[in-house]
C-alpha cells in the first residue's frame, strides 16, 4: 500500500468568515474560494448550511455555490457543514441545481457534521447535547451516502472546552467511535480554542487511532483522521509535526490564518484563528514530506483573505 501524501483542506471561506462581524458579499467570497483552490489544496470548505439566525455570515451558502458551479475544478473537492437533515436537504438542492444548470455531476462532494467532545460546547454551538447531535446524524449520514456524498464528522474541543475545561482523550475517542458506527468516512479532531500542545494532541490522536484499527488511514491509504488546529499559543505547527510522526496525513488550515468559531468566544474574547496554511506547509516541510502547495498562489490567497478581516 502506498502511503498517502498529505491532504490539505482549506477552511478559510467557512471557518474564516463565520466569525467575522462584517458580512462579506457573495462575489468576494467566491473570489476567495477561487484563489484558495488555486493554491494546490485538495479540498475547500466553502460554507455551511446552518441556521441563518445562528450564523448570518454564511446565510448565502446556496448562492455562493451557484457562483462556483460554472468553473468547478476537477482536482479540488468542495465541502460544506450540515448540522441536521435540513442542512443536508439544502446541500442536495444545490447539487441538483448545479447538475441541471451546468451539467456538474457533483458540486458539493462532501458534507460535514459537527459535534463536540464536551457537553458545554455542544450546547452552545448546536443547542443540543452530544447525544442529541448524534441522533440528528443517524439518518443524515446514510442519506448523504445514498447521494454519493462523502461524510466528515468534526469533534470539537478535543483537548479543552472553553466552558467545561479539560477534555480527556477517552471522551474524544468515545464520540469518535459513535460517529464511525453511524458511518462517517472521516473523523476530524478540532482543537477549537488552540489549547493543544504536541503531548496533549498526541494522547488524543493515539486514543482515536486505537478506534480506527490502529491506523490514521483506511485500507485504500486514504486518510480517515484529520486534524483541525487553531493557533492561539503558536503551538499548532509543532502539533502538526507530532501528528505527522503518528501517521496523520490530513490537515485543515486556513489561508491567512483566518478563523475561529463564534460560539467558542467567551467573555467578549474572540476565539483564535485556524492554523495558517503557510504554518502548516512549513511544518510539513520540516518533517521532510512533499506537499502540493504553490507558495506564490498561497501568498496571493493569504493576502486577499487577510484583507477581508477588520
Ligand atoms: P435550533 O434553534 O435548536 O434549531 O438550532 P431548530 O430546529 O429549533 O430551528 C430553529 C430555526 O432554525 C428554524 O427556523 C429552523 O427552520 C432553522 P424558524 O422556524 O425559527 O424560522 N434551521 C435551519 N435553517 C437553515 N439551515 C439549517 C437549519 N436548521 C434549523 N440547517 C442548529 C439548531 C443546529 C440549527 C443551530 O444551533 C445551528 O445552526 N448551529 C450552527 C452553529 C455553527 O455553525 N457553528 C460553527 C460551526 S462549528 C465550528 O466552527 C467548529 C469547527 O470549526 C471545528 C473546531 O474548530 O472545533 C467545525
Ligand atoms: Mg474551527
Amino acid at each position: 500500500m502506498t502511503p498517502p501524501t498529505i491532504r490539505i483542506t482549506d477552511v478559510a471561506p467557512r471557518d474564516g468568515l463565520q466569525a467575522e462581524h462584517a458580512i462579506i458579499d457573495t462575489p468576494t467570497k467566491s473570489k476567495l474560494v477561487t484563489l484558495v483552490q488555486e493554491t494546490g489544496v485538495d479540498e475547500v470548505e466553502v460554507s455551511s448550511f446552518v441556521s441563518p439566525k445562528w450564523v448570518p455570515q454564511l446565510s448565502d451558502a446556496a448562492h455562493l455555490f451557484s457562483t462556483l458551479a460554472p468553473a468547478k475544478p476537477d482536482n479540488v473537492l468542495y465541502s460544506a457543514l450540515v448540522p441536521n437533515e435540513k442542512g443536508l436537504d439544502a446541500a442536495l438542492t444545490v447539487n441538483r441545481s448545479a447538475r441541471q444548470d451546468h451539467g456538474v455531476e457533483r458540486l458539493i462532494d462532501k458534507v460535514s457534521v459537527f459535534t463536540s467532545a464536551s457537553e458545554g460546547f455542544a450546547l452552545k454551538n448546536t443547542n443540543a447535547t452530544i447525544e442529541e447531535t448524534l441522533k440528528r446524524f443517524a439518518p443524515l449520514i446514510p442519506r448523504a451516502k445514498e447521494h454519493r456524498l462523502r461524510t466528515r464528522a468534526y469533534i470539537s474541543c478535543v483537548v479543552r472546552c472553553p466552558f467545561d475545561g479539560d477534555v480527556s482523550p477517552v471522551q474524544v475517542a468515545d464520540v469518535a467511535s459513535r460517529l464511525l458506527e453511524l458511518g462517517a468516512d472521516e473523523i476530524d479532531l478540532g482543537d477549537t480554542i488552540g489549547a493543544a500542545t504536541p503531548d496533549t494532541i498526541e494522547a488524543v490522536i493515539l486514543e482515536v487511532i486505537d478506534r480506527l484499527d490502529g491506523r490514521a488511514t483506511n485500507d485504500f491509504g486514504d486518510p480517515t483522521l484529520t486534524l483541525h488546529l487553531h493557533d492561539t499559543f503558536g503551538n499548532a505547527g509543532a502539533c502538526v509535526e507530532r501528528a505527522l510522526e503518528l501517521g496523520v496525513r490530513s490537515f485543515d488550515s486556513s489561508a491567512g490564518g483566518l478563523g475561529g468559531c463564534p460560539y467558542a468566544s467567551k467573555d467578549g474574547q474572540r476565539a483564535p484563528g485556524n492554523i495558517a496554511t503557510s504554518t502548516l506547509v512549513h511544518a510539513i516541510e520540516r518533517a521532510g514530506i512533499p506537499h502540493s502547495i504553490d507558495i506564490e498562489q498561497l501568498n496571493r490567497a493569504s493576502t486577499f483573505a487577510q484583507g477581508l478581516i477588520g
